[in-house]
């Protein structure tokens, strides 16, 4: 299958770009910084553009079957009202137009699923996020609830810590307060997941948590 990626640039979606390739699959991958991904010239498609370019992201969308994004905001440095949930919007619309309908997503406990129950730990370090970094946090909740509300094949993968590593071992799913979740997650288990979901019809139209068993 063919991939849209956004995000490709950040720590998690050079994990991506490996797991994708080693599945078979082709990558279109859509930056606002060539420069970052130089080292990938001649192994993946390269489209550059920011996210209100709809042209751009039409390009980069051009012949996919489906769209990873590994977008989210830069840590504390958010510049401007929820630039993450604005781009998405674009990308969204162009997905409608060009038909492809296939859309995951991270995301995080900052956005609640109505399959959630309570569970104390999650609650905690969410809202303890929200508190250091309100307008990540704030992009992050309105990114899932507009994705949440298209009618797209969309899955929102809820992640917790994210550290470096290979993809390796077990990792858990489910709903936070009704599943065992625990509270790390390795980037290489991460891209692992998100690249299956293109052809796993599980978790369509469903926000799963994930984590390192
Ligand atoms: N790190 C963690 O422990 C952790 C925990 C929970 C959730 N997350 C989320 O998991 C995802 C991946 O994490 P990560 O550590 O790989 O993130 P990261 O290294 O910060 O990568 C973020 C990516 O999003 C892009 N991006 C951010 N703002 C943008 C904007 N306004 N316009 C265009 N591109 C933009 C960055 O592009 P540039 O390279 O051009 O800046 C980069 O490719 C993110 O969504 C993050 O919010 C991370």
């Amino acid at each position: 299958m063919r991939i849209a990626l956004f995000g490709a640039t950040g720590s998690t979606g050079k994990f991506v770009i490996e797991e994708a390739l080693r599945q078979g699959h082709s990558l279109s991958v859509y930056t606002r910084d060539a420069r970052k991904l130089q080292a990938l010239r001649g192994r993946i498609d390269i489209v550059v553009g920011d996210l209100q370019d709809k042209d751009a992201i039409a390009k980069c969308l051009h012949g996919s079957d489906a769209v990873i994004s590994a977008l989210g905001p830069n840590s504390l440095k958010v510049q401007g009202d929820r630039p993450v949930m604005h781009g998405l919007s674009n990308i969204i619309a162009v997905m409608k137009k060009s038909k492809v309908r296939r859309l995951i997503q991270i995301s995080t406990a900052a956005y609640r699923d109505p399959k959630d129950g309570f569970a104390f730990n999650v609650r905690a370090f969410a809202l303890l996020f929200s508190l250091i970094a309100r307008k990540g946090f704030e992009d992050i909740r309105a990114t899932a609830e507009l994705i949440a509300k298209s009618d797209l094949d969309w899955t929102l993968v809820r992640i917790p810590n994210l550290k470096d590593g290979p993809a390796a071992g077990v990792i858990d799913t489910g709903w936070y307060g009704r599943t065992q979740l625990g509270m790390k997650l390795s980037r290489g288990n991460l891209a692992k997941f998100l690249v299956e979901q293109i052809d796993d019809a599980r978790f369509i139209r469903a926000a799963p948590g994930i984590a390192d068993h």
